[in-house]
């Protein structure tokens, strides 16, 4: 991937900066357009493509595609003022311009139109075009985004008029910035909430400057029962939520009970509880028997379709959670992690379980997980304590991370 960053230069407006190399030609624009204090007004990174189609002297059509913005020129990018809103002014190849200008309507702010030109004049680029000049489609898109927050898009975006096809994708753009510091508060596009397909994924955290973790909702609690010909043998209620982290970036899907399908089976060793869905092929919770009198979590098995299309699977039959004498339910209402891999984990909120000797399709007494407990109140004082003290370095850290970050970005 190769890197542009188009940033401000005192008194020669905006100098372009070739960043990184890469073996693909993918290009990225960067732009930080900064106003006369040299505070930012507008910050913007993406990626985009175009295809033309026009028609040759014979009458027929011919299409180009052009994704090499490498020859980019930042030539009239400005903060705007309290009559125009800022706007991004992009000139590359022979004859391309790009423009998008913004404008504020308080609570929001507009990616208001976006123009773009070619020139058929060039024979290199529109050999036999009938048609020769400067030729502007304007489209105006108007997306509304809260002011102060950052719009991101890492989908594929397409606008489609007059033959041109623009593509954009992995777009981070704030306009209005307030005090020159860049919002870490996303706006996401519809095309990225969506892309999440059936179950909600609540958020991807990577750590990089401008992501910040959405506060994570809890997944509906449902109960999953199975039974051996007319008897329930086994029973679950949890609320479930998946975590499953793929280079560096972690996907959690809550599991929505109305929609996920319930199979199982009991034995007087093993039982096990396998869930579906949409996205999971199969979700498998098995039980075993210790020391003849007590029954624990043993093994996890995991199958689902990612969003990016990949195919994610992960066994464990090495487990000891959730640990309670046969003839009792385990319960635990606080939140629950059961770390099946490095990538894949599987927190449960309000959860009981009991994989054996169920009566009458009911729960036994139940044997509480420790963080349930009353013991509990022995520990606030260290643990305010220890709070305190965590509070402090995750700030420190947070501040050593903010100004590492910063300096991050200069040499992307
Ligand atoms: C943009 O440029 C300003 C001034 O040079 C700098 O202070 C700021 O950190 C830059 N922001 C980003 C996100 O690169
Ligand atoms: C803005 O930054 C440039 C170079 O980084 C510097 O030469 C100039 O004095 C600064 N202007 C203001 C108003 O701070
Ligand atoms: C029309 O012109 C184009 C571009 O010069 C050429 O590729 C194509 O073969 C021509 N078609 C005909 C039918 O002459
Ligand atoms: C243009 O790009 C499309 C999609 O990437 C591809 O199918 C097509 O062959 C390309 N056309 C040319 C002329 O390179
Ligand atoms: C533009 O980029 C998108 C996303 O990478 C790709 O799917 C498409 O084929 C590209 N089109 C052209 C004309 O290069
Ligand atoms: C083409 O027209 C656009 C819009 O009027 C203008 O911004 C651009 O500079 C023109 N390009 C050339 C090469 O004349
Ligand atoms: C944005 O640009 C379009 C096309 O150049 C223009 O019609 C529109 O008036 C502009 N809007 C603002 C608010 O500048
Ligand atoms: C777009 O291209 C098609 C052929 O692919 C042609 O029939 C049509 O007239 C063109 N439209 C414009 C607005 O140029
Ligand atoms: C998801 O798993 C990752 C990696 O183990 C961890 O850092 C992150 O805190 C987990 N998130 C949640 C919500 O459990
Ligand atoms: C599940 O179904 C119940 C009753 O049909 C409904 O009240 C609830 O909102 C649904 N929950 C979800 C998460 O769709
Ligand atoms: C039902 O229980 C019997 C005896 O424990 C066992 O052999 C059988 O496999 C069970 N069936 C199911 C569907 O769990
Ligand atoms: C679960 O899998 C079964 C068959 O394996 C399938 O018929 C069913 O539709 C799936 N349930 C859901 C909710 O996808």
């Amino acid at each position: 991937m190769v890197y542009f960053r188009l940033s401000p230069v005192s008194g020669s407006g905006l100098l372009l900066l070739c960043l990184v190399l890469g073996a693909d030609r993918s290009y990225a624009l960067e732009l930080n357009l900064t106003d006369s204090a040299n505070a930012t007004c507008l910050y913007a990174k993406w990626q985009m493509n175009f295809t033309i189609t026009y028609e040759t002297t014979n009458k027929t059509y011919r299409t180009v595609n052009i994704s090499d913005v490498s020859t980019v020129r930042d030539e009239g990018s400005t903060c705007g003022d309290d009559q125009n809103g800022p706007r991004i002014v992009i000139h590359f190849g022979s004859g391309f311009s790009w423009i998008v200008n913004f404008t504020k309507n308080a609570p929001d702010y507009l990616i208001d139109t976006i123009s773009f030109s070619y020139n058929t004049n060039d024979h290199t680029i529109f050999p036999d075009a009938e048609h020769k000049g400067n030729i502007t489609i304007d489209k105006r898109v108007a997306l509304k985004i809260p002011l102060n927050d950052i719009f991101r898009c890492k989908s594929l975006l397409t606008i489609e008029k007059n033959n041109v096809t623009q593509h954009f994708w992995n777009v981070l753009v704030q306009a209005f910035v307030q005090s020159g510091t860049v919002s870490t508060k996303e706006y996401l596009c519809d095309e990225d909430k969506h892309s999440t397909t059936v179950a909600p994924i609540i958020h991807t955290t990577v750590p990089s400057p401008t992501t910040t973790p959405t506060p994570t909702e809890k997944p509906k609690v449902g109960t999953y029962s199975v039974s051996n010909g007319s008897n329930t043998c086994l029973l679950a209620t949890m609320g479930l939520q998946l975590n499953v982290t793929q280079d560096k970036v972690s996907s959690i899907i809550n599991i929505n009970p109305n929609t996920t399908g319930v199979t199982g089976s009991c034995h007087p060793q093993t039982a096990q509880l396998r869930l579906n869905s949409s996205i999971i092929k199969y979700l498998d919770f098995v039980f075993a028997v210790k020391n003849e009198n007590r029954f624990y979590l043993k093994e996890v098995n995991v199958s689902m379709n990612l969003v990016n299309g990949s195919v994610f699977s992960i066994a464990n039959n090495n487990l000891s959670y959730w640990d309670a004498p046969l003839g009792s339910s385990y319960m635990c209402n606080k939140e629950q992690t059961v770390s099946v891999s490095g990538t894949f984990q599987i927190n449960t909120f309000d959860l009981r379980v009991q994989p054996f000797n169920v009566m009458e399709g009911k729960y036994s007494t139940a044997e509480e997980c420790s963080a349930d407990s009353d013991l509990n109140f022995l520990i606030p004082v260290a643990v305010g304590v220890a709070l305190g003290f965590l509070i402090i370095v995750v700030f420190i850290s947070y501040m050593i991370g903010r100004r590492k970050s910063r300096t991050g970005y200069q040499s992307v």
